[in-house]
């Protein structure tokens, strides 16, 4: 067994077992609707054996960054339709990441009218980029009422629906890096006294029952969940992230989700790897600073089920091929990262013609 050896996970199935990285790229136009060079990016990455999308917004109040996009209207449905046919033209198998900011976001990079919304009423440390001012203090945000919970966590539930209407094969929830379901995880940003704040299982609350949303409208076994305890990104702090992942993780455990992603670094007081391991040995997609001798190893001796590769896929739309083939691989532009436009994004040529 090794990383070319093909794999279901879940309803997906995934002809190896190297998995494209969600990446944001900031390509999508206003009002989070998805553009034709992201279809060509795509598609020259669908010989992944699985591209997890960068985050899409389930809502307006979702988006933070500039130019990112949404899945919450007919016309980011029809655009991300577009996307996924040119995927599966060549095989290839796409889960969308769904990413709501909560409070990691600006007003500036946000549709009139959307809100910036959080469990608590507390600002994140730290700025973000807007294409209108550059770099700008994080928004305060508003603390989500209890009686509007429910809704939010609808959003996943029709972002899932959306997704799958648009032909995506699942969805992912991101669950780290400070986002809304990590700010209600962790204690330093959840400072509710109801019932979605307090004990471990107060905190998870959120997350598992937008697990259960997105698993209603199709089963479980096309929702995946991307985690990494004890992430500071986004000035996010847990008091004891072992026990509140180790809540989190026995309990979307019972769902029988498609598959558990997790970044091992930065490397915290969680071993983020083996603790994945105790509850989704048989379903773990492990990422962050692999290179291919590295991951073969960990997938042969059954360490991870599968692994996923962001920054080597930027440059490198062949990468499965390149691998394969022992070809070199190319280093990509850090300057072109997020700036609109081809260059830099669905520029980079294959190896071979
Ligand atoms: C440009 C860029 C954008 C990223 N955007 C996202 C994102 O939208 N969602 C997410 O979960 N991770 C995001 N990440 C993190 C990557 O998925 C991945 O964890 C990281 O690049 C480490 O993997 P690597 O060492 O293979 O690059 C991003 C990383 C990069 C480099």
């Amino acid at each position: 067994m090794d990383l070319f050896t093909p794999l279901t996970l879940g309803t997906l199935a995934l002809r190896n077992r190297i998995v494209m990285a969600p990446m944001t790229r900031s390509r999508a136009g206003t009002d989070g609707l998805p553009t034709g060079i992201m279809v060509d990016y795509y598609r020259q990455r669908a010989s992944a054996g699985l591209i997890i999308s960068e985050g899409i917004a389930p809502s307006a109040d979702g988006l933070g960054y500039c130019r990112t996009p949404g899945i919450y209207n007919q016309a980011q449905i029809d655009a991300w339709r577009s996307i996924i046919d040119a995927v599966h033209s060549e095989g290839g198998c796409m889960v969308a990441q769904i990413m709501h900011v909560g409070r990691v976001a600006n007003a500036l990079n946000k549709p009139a009218g959307s809100r910036t919304v959080a469990p608590s009423a507390l600002r994140a440390r730290g700025e973000m980029y807007t294409d209108q001012q550059g770099m700008l203090p994080f928004e305060q945000p508003l603390e989500l009422p209890l009686e509007e919970i429910p809704r939010v966590i609808q959003e996943y539930r029709i972002a899932t629906e959306n997704s799958f209407a648009a032909g995506f094969d699942g969805v992912e929830l991101h669950c780290t890096s400070g986002y809304l379901p990590a700010q209600f995880l962790c204690s330093g940003t959840n400072k509710r006294t109801d019932g979605y704040g307090g004990s471990a299982a107060n905190r998870a609350r959120f997350a598992l029952d937008v697990l259960a949303a997105m698993a209603s409208v199709d089963g479980a076994g096309r929702v995946g969940m991307r985690i990494c305890p004890d992430n500071p990104f986004n000035d996010i702090q847990d008091d004891d992230p072992q026990r509140t992942f180790e809540y989190l993780l026995g309990e979307a455990g019972k769902l029988d989700l498609a598959y558990l992603h997790v970044m091992r670094y930065p490397k915290g007081r969680v071993d983020n790897v083996a603790l994945g391991r105790r509850f989704f040995g048989d379903r773990l997609i492990g990422n962050e600073s692999y290179i291919l001798d590295e991951a073969q190893q960990a997938v042969a001796a059954g360490k991870l089920t599968a692994v996923s590769f962001g920054r080597n896929f930027i440059a490198n739309p062949d990468l499965v091929e390149r691998w394969q083939d022992g070809l070199e691989l190319a280093t990509f532009d850090l300057a072109t990262l997020y700036t609109p436009g081809a260059e830099g994004y669905s520029s980079y040529p294959r190896a071979r013609a």
